[in-house]
């Protein structure tokens, strides 16, 4: 191996010369858990200012190892709390999210679409979606929102833009919005040649910006419909954990592009697994608990869990392995699990003396039915 060497352009650029070095290897973050109590301070805290010009009532659960806002390197996490009557900006940003409310009710606006929202309900907000949020119960809303918006702060790219105060939703749109049918590729126009036996083409730019649109709406998966489909009473044989879809993530199986979201749900009674080996992967998973008592072993060490903590329960390529009592446990896990398929860069290792699987790209990981253990 060679040691690296530096050669300044000027004040802005060097040349670094990496030859002989070995690639970059993955730098998991320490687990983290912000608890039940910690968030009811936070939400006390929250309550009690003078509400903001913008109306957003905020704070970032902030990981000392990012250096920015993150929970995670590609995740932030935030509670925002509103109190009855109340109200945000409008507004609209490039970062998606994922809206998990945890105490009170309120409605979402977003683009048409105006969904209820309650104690442990779901719902996502897409990019680029104009949307507000409104209390229309009698206590404060609390939601937790997690947000892709670290990775658009690393590339500079994060955006946004508040909206007229008074603002009615736009009309959904239900299929293509900017395709001109008279355009370059509607009109089979724009060139397309095949320009190897292997498959590669070259194509005009109109492929590149007249994108043909999925259709991307805010959802709303209610936690008591979810429930009522999943495990309730010991062996009823139905699932213990599933994913919250929204087609529009196609095959990357997310309620957003970047995240996906499950719901464990491990009814009482059920025999606690004996400890063993956990499995690990390069998405990050972040669990909140809904119910139960458990706790998390991550690289060796046990975190305790109950209902209403937050954890950085596996931090990427960290081994991990969670461990639920005869309470049951109900968590919502959310992992940026679709942001990596669309990379290519998923990988998954089930079994730690066993192959490390790129899921997508080659057959996946088989075995996880009902009723299994609960593993995220
Ligand atoms: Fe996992």
């Amino acid at each position: 191996m060679t040691s690296s060497t530096e050669a300044p352009i000027d004040s802005h650029t060097t040349i670094l010369d990496t030859s002989g070095q070995p690639l970059e290897t993955p730098t998991p973050w320490k687990p983290i858990k912000v608890s039940r109590h910690e968030i009811d301070a936070t939400i006390d805290h929250l309550s009690s200012i003078p509400l903001p010009a913008n109306g957003r009532r905020v704070a970032h659960f902030v990981h000392l190892e990012s250096a920015g806002r993150g929970f995670a390197p590609g995740v932030e996490v935030c509670v925002e709390v509103l109190l009855p009557g109340e109200s945000t900006t409008p507004i609209r940003r490039n970062s998606s999210s994922v809206q998990i409310a945890i105490a009170g009710e309120g409605t979402v606006d977003v683009a048409g679409t105006a969904i209820g929202l309650k104690r442990h309900d779901v719902c996502n907000i897409p990019s680029m979606k104009p949307h507000r949020f409104r209390n229309t119960g009698t206590g404060a809303w609390v939601r937790l929102a997690y947000s892709n918006a670290p990775l658009l702060s690393v590339l500079g790219t994060h955006y946004y833009e508040e909206l007229e105060d008074i603002w009615e939703p736009e009309a959904g749109t239900d299929g293509p919005i900017d395709m001109d049918e008279s355009g370059p590729v509607a009109e089979g126009t724009a060139p397309d040649h095949e320009v190897s036996p292997t498959g590669a083409r070259l194509r005009g730019y109109e492929y590149l910006v007249d994108i043909e649109p999925v259709p991307n709406k805010a959802l709303h998966w209610p936690h008591e419909t979810m429930s009522g489909l999943m495990s309730t009473e010991l062996g009823d044989g139905k699932r213990t954990i599933m994913a919250l879809y929204n087609p529009a993530t196609e095959r990357k199986q997310g309620a957003t592009g970047s995240f996906f979201v499950t719901l464990s749900q491990m009814p009482p009674g059920v025999q606690p697994r004996p400890e063993g080996r956990g499995h690990r992967h390069n998405s990050v998973a972040i669990n909140y608990h809904v119910d139960g008592v458990g706790y998390s072993v991550v690289d060796g060490v046990r975190i305790d869990w109950e209902a209403g903590d937050l954890l950085l329960s596996a931090p990427a390529w960290r081994e991990h392995a969670h461990y639920f009592t005869e309470t049951g446990m109900s968590a919502y896990t959310v992992q940026d699990h679709p942001l990596h398929i669309g990379m290519e860069s998923l990988i998954w290792q089930e079994n730690m003396d066993g192959p490390i699987l790129a899921l997508g790209l080659e057959k996946g990981q088989s075995g996880y039915v009902a009723p299994r253990n609960w593993d995220d």
